[in-house]
């Protein structure tokens, strides 16, 4: 049974990627990822404002049109609230690397064209194998069009690439208003592979101090329904290879992302939550199925439940979408 899948030219032994998270956060985690079956590994995201905290790009997309940089500057958590700093976490990359033989990917996460962006040269000098570009940005202002933020994502990804030569993936929103065409612009831009999808957090409010409260969920099954549509969308019209991110739970999960024609299906949530040992229980589930159903290899099932063969792919999705509203009138 042959699991192994390419992933921005990287020769992966499975499809089972641990994202960024906490997992990263030890040499000791890594090695029992590796342990346990992971093929490769997301290091949690080393953060623009963690590199620079007077960009002036940097200003300029999160004060667009205000003169409030200080006052910006005084929400984010102080610099010894995150886990490492910029050197530490060069640092880090380099003792993963010397503990585990599984590519370790870097992540940065930033939103401009800035300065910050050269730090990506120093992660592939500490010797990540590729690295992940994570754009998480919510517009708030009435004036910034989506075409300026589109532009933003592909100036970001360019002013990264500019100074790597290891494959960059990008870690995107979902919130987009024409998904393809945003993936075919990244694509021309040199994106190595789309990374589906940030799961955006959605803070709560405390009535009784009034006060936004962060406090993380974990992500449910349901949300894995969101990258598998639109990588099945988006599969054979980018060259870039296709990560699915949210929701990934069991090896089902995993299958039906290959399905839609995923290159790998990374894991966060159900390894916070179950343990590690949930790979190697996945993969074994995997290699079961794909037996029972005489498949031989991830290669061969990779896309085959895409809609590269759906000749009107627009109108597939609203017939479908009528289609589930009935469904629930029938059960
Ligand atoms: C505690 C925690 C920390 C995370 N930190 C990062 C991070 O540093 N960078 C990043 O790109 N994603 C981060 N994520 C997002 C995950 O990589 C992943 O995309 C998301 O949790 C959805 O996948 P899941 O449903 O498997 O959890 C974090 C998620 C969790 C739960």
């Amino acid at each position: 049974m042959d699991l192994s899948t390419n992933y921005i030219g990287l020769n992966l032994k499975n499809p089972i990627v641990p994202s960024a998270s906490p997992l990263s956060e030890s040499v000791d985690k890594v090695k029992q990822l590796e342990d346990a079956g992971a093929s490769a590994v997301v290091v949690y995201s080393l953060f623009e404002e963690q590199i620079t905290h007077e960009s002036g790009e940097l200003d300029h997309y999160l004060n667009y049109g205000t003169e409030s940089y200080a006052e910006a500057i005084s929400y984010f958590p102080e610099p010894e609230e995150f886990n490492l700093g910029p050197f530490e976490y060069l640092d880090h990359i380099a003792n993963l690397k010397k503990a585990v033989d599984i590519p370790v990917i870097g992540s940065l996460n930033g939103v401009s064209n800035g300065g910050w962006a050269k730090y990506a040269k120093n992660i592939q000098d500490a010797g990540a194998d590729a690295l992940e570009l994570n754009i998480y940005y919510i517009p708030t202002d009435t004036n910034l069009t989506s075409t300026e933020i589109e532009n933003m994502y592909i100036d970001t990804l360019k002013a990264v690439k500019q100074n790597v030569t290891i494959p960059v993936s990008i870690k995107l929103s979902p919130f987009f208003t024409s998904m393809p065409n945003v993936a075919r612009s990244l694509d021309d831009a040199g994106a190595d592979g789309l990374v589906l999808f940030n799961r955006f957090y959605q803070p709560d409010f405390d009535l009784e101090k009034l006060e936004v409260v962060p406090n993380l969920q974990l992500s449910t099954q349901w949300e894995m329904r969101l990258p598998l549509r639109w990588i099945a969308i988006l599969y054979s019209h980018v060259k870039a290879n296709l990560a699915a991110t949210s929701g990934i739970h069991n090896y089902e999960d995993v299958l039906k992302i290959m399905m839609a024609g995923g290159d790998v299906a990374m894991m966060a949530s159900e390894l916070l939550e179950n343990g590690v040992g949930r790979i190697s229980e996945i993969l074994k589930r995997m290699q079961k199925w794909m037996e029972q159903h005489e498949y031989d290899s991830i290669e061969l099932m990779k896309g085959s439940m895409s809609q590269k063969s759906v000749t009107e792919p627009a109108a597939f999705e609203r017939a479908n979408y009528m289609k589930i509203l009935q469904s629930y009138k029938k059960l």
